[in-house]
């Protein structure tokens, strides 16, 4: 990593005041004014297959938050204000387990949730990383512990550096409710075959359970909904909607700011084991 790309990791994540719209705006910011350091889209496509592979570099960890960051954390962000009211029972602990997490941007959206509803310093996250790039594992932690200062939470982070093939989810935990997250996941091919092995150990995961899975609505991802729905048969299915969602964000392509509308699915079920 050149000394300069460390720099601004460091800038950026030192900028999160607020909560990840600093990050991804201090992001942008380089991106656009550096554009000699920049991936361009092409390479980047190529190389990761459309941004399912396993970053190898900060370099692609940068130009993947400006060029989807954003969406992925407001999808989750809509998902879980349309599903759940967490103020009605407010838990001392929870656990959040973050399939395929990247850059962590889904459990920093829901950090973020947690603080607009004024819950942050009351509860302990206990949260599960799991994804096979290490670069994007390290910058995930990062971010999650700055975050969690910037909110006044208190956080435990446990990373599994794997692919959910061989993923072993931590079953029974001191945390009566678990929050699983697969944000932009479900149509990942391996993903699909792994879900059966996944399933298995979700429906053991100890106390009251709600997973959101979110995605870009397009024919891999609804191949992923329909396996999920399918492997997920002891859950109860509370939300599955396709949002047309327009959000203002940086274009990578045209290099400027743009609004944008992209049709994202959204599901969110439960189950209890006692
Ligand atoms: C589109 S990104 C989504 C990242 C993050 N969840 C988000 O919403 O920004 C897909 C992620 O899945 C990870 N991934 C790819 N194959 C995987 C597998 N078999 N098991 C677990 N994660 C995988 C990639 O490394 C990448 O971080």
């Amino acid at each position: 990593m050149s000394n300069q790309v460390q720099l601004q990791m460091d800038k950026a994540s030192e900028s999160m005041n607020g909560g990840f719209t600093d990050y991804y705006q201090n992001m942008v910011d380089y991106f656009h004014q550096n554009p000699d350091q920049n991936i361009t889209y092409n390479t980047f496509s190529n190389r990761t297959n459309r941004a399912t592979n396993a970053l190898i570099s900060e370099e692609e960890a940068i130009f993947y938050i400006v060029a989807y960051g954003w969406q992925h954390h407001q999808s989750m962000q809509h998902l879980l204000t349309e599903t759940i009211d967490m103020t009605a029972e407010v838990q001392e602990s929870m656990r959040v387990v973050d399939y395929g997490c990247g850059q962590g941007i889904a459990t920093l959206a829901f950090m973020d949730y947690l603080a607009q509803k004024g819950l942050a310093q009351r509860i302990a996250l206990e949260v599960h990383l799991i994804e096979p790039s290490k670069v994007s594992l390290d910058i995930a932690k990062l971010l999650i512990e700055r975050l969690a200062i910037v909110h006044g939470m208190k956080v435990s982070i446990h990373c599994q550096q794997r692919t959910l093939d061989s993923v072993l989810l931590p079953l029974n935990s001191e945390c009566k409710e678990t929050f699983h997250l697969l944000s932009n996941i479900v149509d990942i091919e391996a993903v699909q075959v792994a879900l059966p092995n996944v399933a298995k150990q979700l429906k053991s995961c100890t106390g009251k359970n709600f997973l959101f899975a979110t995605c870009p609505q397009y024919d891999k991802a609804q191949a992923g909904f329909r396996i999920l729905h399918q492997q997920m048969d002891f859950a109860i299915c509370h939300h599955d909607e396709s949002w047309n969602m327009t959000y203002q964000m940086y274009r990578v392509i045209q290099a400027s700011w743009n609004q944008h509308t992209s049709t994202q699915r959204m599901a969110m079920m439960s189950w209890t084991n006692n």
